[in-house]
């Protein structure tokens, strides 16, 4: 049975503050959340999204004011980042208090935190009143959901409520940076752009796992973003993803997924284009909701380029790269 879809957002804070999972939306994907001190709670979000309890999740909250419940300490470097983006798109990593569950952060002594913009996903933590664990809410391994239908689709079985914010404004996960050390290092490309990161506080490393095929792309090796697995974002269709396509690369029951309207695009029915002028921004906002659409046509592949190595394009490259890896072929999710 479906569980209920809706914009009730005093009952959705209710039901977190009794151990409830709900879904909801926040600008970049829809979250699933849970208490994030009710280890009970967190770990039916595990078992939601069967997800591995080696993947550590994001704890979300309402204020700045909250912080101190969820982190030991404050790196100094923070605060010019927390000052110019939060609530927003962007992830950072602290040192972890002893109130929050091993289950929550895998184990580790550093805790992933996040204020989130979308107004609706504000008022629920505001009333919820406890810091929010929540991961993205779709099955682990698959296409991250940027609609509360796209959430029904995977969870809505499995959980409470769903809190319906409309689509999502971002489109892509938050960039997650690590101040941790002296140097700042992103740990996921996300919906803030690297550039912008570097405006405010110079320059950054980028140490992604899994993105560096001669490195760390085993998915048992260490990895600095714990569960920034290879394959990730999957469609169960297979992707492949090209410099620059042309009607030769095309063959029968082929896909296309494009950044900007193509060649041939207009006479293959099995098209998405995610912007008319290539604008990246656009490009994101639409880029899973097209890839779900394109995947449920079930195409023989789905064809893509890849996007400008700059801003957004980034990070949509990294979930191409994610969606198109085949480490394990049968990872194909019902
Ligand atoms: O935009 C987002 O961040 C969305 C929305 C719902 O807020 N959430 C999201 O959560 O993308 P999830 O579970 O799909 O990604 C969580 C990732 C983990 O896989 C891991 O890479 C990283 O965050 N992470 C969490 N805790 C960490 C920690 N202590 N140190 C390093 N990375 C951590
Ligand atoms: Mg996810």
């Amino acid at each position: 049975m479906n569980c209920q879809i809706g914009n009730d957002v005093s009952h959705a804070a209710q039901l977190l503050r009794s151990g409830k999972l709900v879904g909801f939306a926040t600008e970049t994907v829809y979250g699933l959340g849970a208490n994030a001190f009710d280890e009970r709670a967190v770990a039916g979000i595990f078992e939601a999204k069967e997800r591995p309890t080696f993947d550590p999740l994001i704890v979300h909250l309402a204020t700045i004011d909250q912080l101190p419940l969820v982190a030991r300490s404050i790196p100094e470097a923070v605060s010019p980042l927390i000052e110019k983006f939060w609530p927003g798109p962007l992830t950072l990593i602290f040192p972890k208090t002893p109130a929050v569950p091993d289950l929550v952060t895998a184990g580790l002594d550093s805790v992933a935190v996040r204020i989130p913009s979308h107004p609706l996903a504000l008022e629920l933590l505001k009333l919820a009143d406890v810091p929010i664990a929540a991961p993205s809410a779709n099955r682990f391994g698959c296409v991250s959901p940027t609609t509360a239908l796209h959430v029904a689709e995977q969870l809505g079985d499995r959980i409470d409520y769903i809190l319906d914010g409309g689509p999502c404004a971002v489109g892509l996960e938050s960039t997650i940076v690590s101040l941790l050390d002296a140097q700042p290092t992103v740990l996921r490309l996300g919906g803030l752009e690297i550039e912008k990161l570097e405006q405010t506080i110079g320059h950054v490393e980028i140490k992604i796992a899994g993105s560096d095929p001669g490195n760390s792309a085993s998915e048992t090796s260490p990895q600095l973003a714990p569960g920034m697995l290879l394959r990730h974002y999957a469609p169960r269709t297979p992707l492949v993803v090209k410099d620059s396509l042309s009607a030769p690369d095309l063959a029968d029951g082929d896909a296309l997924l494009l950044s900007r309207p193509g060649l041939f695009s207009i006479e293959n029915h099995l098209c998405e284009i995610l912007s008319m002028t290539g604008d990246l921004k656009e490009c994101a906002a639409g880029f899973f909701s097209a890839l779900r659409r394109l995947d449920a046509l079930d195409p023989k592949r789905i064809l893509a380029e890849w996007f400008p190595n700059e801003g957004l394009g980034r990070a949509l490259n990294d979930r191409l790269m994610r969606a198109a890896a085949t480490t394990s072929a049968d990872s194909r999710h019902v």
